[in-house]
């Protein structure tokens, strides 16, 4: 089979498990190119993972060989440098949120659909072992009917940890445009696209201060709501309680919890890839931990990229779409519009259910 070449935009932080993956894990993928503006990141990218080109974003969008690109920029430049690989007849896979407007999103699919191309977005972790098993189960019908879930990510924010954080607390930043794509993304392939979201939202402390290096000790500004929290009807029936917040200093909360007619189910972090994951049926009088019976349990950021390349070899929409991610910003915005407004909020964009793995996949391949 051959590989299909990837020109990745952005050398950060999450930049190294995607050059990792797309070049030792899967086996359809090829990184052809990096680019990032930081000269010492590229370098350092491109000789660790033997990337024969470092050019600069345009030399990559020009490229005649570069089918995939992957934008690893942060959220602010996610529309711009996905517009411009459309534009310029490339299929392309970004990091979340797939922009900072609905509208742009709208936007993006269409001229996607237009051109005939692929588009695509983190994150992927549904495709993980934990979240596919998870489906699994419920496909199965180890729950009955989904009735209603609970999604909760509550935490202080990542300007403890992450070498320059102040994006986080710009507009597309906040807990529900970084962490609610996991949640929802998850939520939507286990109980299927969602019809209407009420949420209130707050901003509990107007400035942060970095504690991590390179910028011990420096203010940052907030300028988005920082504890959201929401109800959202699934078109299935189902009703989902959420909480996004970085606001909270510590929490029990578990991360997701589906409760059907006939049992309940403990998802697990849809930020991670594995398990765990337990069952109690109806009747039982304990929970049952449940082994992940579905390949790629450890970090497997990039497995979208590599099913979106399986698409531009054989055909098919891949799983981590346009639609989806675009119909999961719609749902985060949603939540921010419904406080704003004091009224629900009726979704417009649809997607489909996406198709579940198979077991027994051999690591590397996703079919
Ligand atoms: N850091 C994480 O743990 C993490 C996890 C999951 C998802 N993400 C998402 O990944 C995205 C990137 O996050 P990050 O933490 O890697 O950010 P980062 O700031 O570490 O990396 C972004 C990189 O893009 C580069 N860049 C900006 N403009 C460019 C241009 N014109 N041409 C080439 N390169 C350019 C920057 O120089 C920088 O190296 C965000 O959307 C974030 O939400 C991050």
């Amino acid at each position: 089979m051959r590989k299909v070449k990837i020109g990745i935009i952005g050398c950060g932080n999450i930049s190294g498990i995607y050059l990792e993956n797309l070049t030792h894990t899967f086996t359809n993928t090829e990184v052809f190119a990096v680019s990032d503006i930081s000269e010492e990141r590229m370098q350092a990218a491109a000789e660790k993972y033997g990337v024969p080109n470092q050019w600069t974003a345009e030399q990559v969008l020009n490229s005649p060989d570069v089918e995939i690109i992957v934008n690893l920029t942060t959220p602010g430049d996610h529309f711009k440098f996905c517009k411009l690989a459309l534009e310029h007849g490339k299929h392309v896979y970004v990091e979340k949120p797939l922009s900072l407007l609905p509208e742009q999103g709208h936007e993006l699919v269409e001229l996607a659909r237009e051109k005939g191309l692929l588009l695509g977005g983190a994150p992927d972790t549904f495709l993980g072992a934990g979240l596919q098993t998870c489906r699994k189960l419920i496909d199965d019908g180890y729950i009955g009917q989904p009735a209603a879930a609970t999604a909760f990510m509550l935490g202080h924010g990542h300007e403890n940890w992450h070498p320059n954080p102040a994006f986080y607390y710009q507009a597309g930043g906040g807990p529900m445009f970084d962490m609610g794509p996991y949640y929802l993304t998850a939520l939507v392939s286990l109980l299927g696209p969602a019809q209407t979201v009420a949420g209130m939202t707050a901003k509990s402390f107007e400035q942060r201060t970095i504690t991590s290096q390179p910028h011990f000790g420096e203010k940052i500004d907030v300028e988005v709501p920082t504890h959201i929290a929401g109800t959202l009807r699934f078109q299935n029936g189902a009703i989902a309680t959420m909480i996004t917040s970085f606001d909270v200093w510590s929490s029990t909360l578990p991360p997701i919890e589906i409760y059907g007619t006939q049992g309940t189910l403990l998802v697990p972090d849809p930020n991670n890839f594995g398990g765990p994951i337990s069952l109690r049926p109806a009747g039982a009088t304990e929970f049952k931990e449940i082994p992940v019976v579905h390949q790629y349990a450890e970090n497997s950021r990039g497995i979208g990229v590599s099913d979106m390349a399986n698409c531009v070899l054989n055909g098919g929409t891949p799983r981590a779409n346009g639609e989806l991610t675009n119909h999961v910003l719609e749902i985060m915005h949603a939540f921010h519009e419904s406080s704003d407004s004091g009224s629900y909020v009726e979704l417009k964009s649809n997607c489909e259910q996406p198709r579940p793995l198979k077991t027994g996949l051999v690591k590397g391949y996703l079919e």
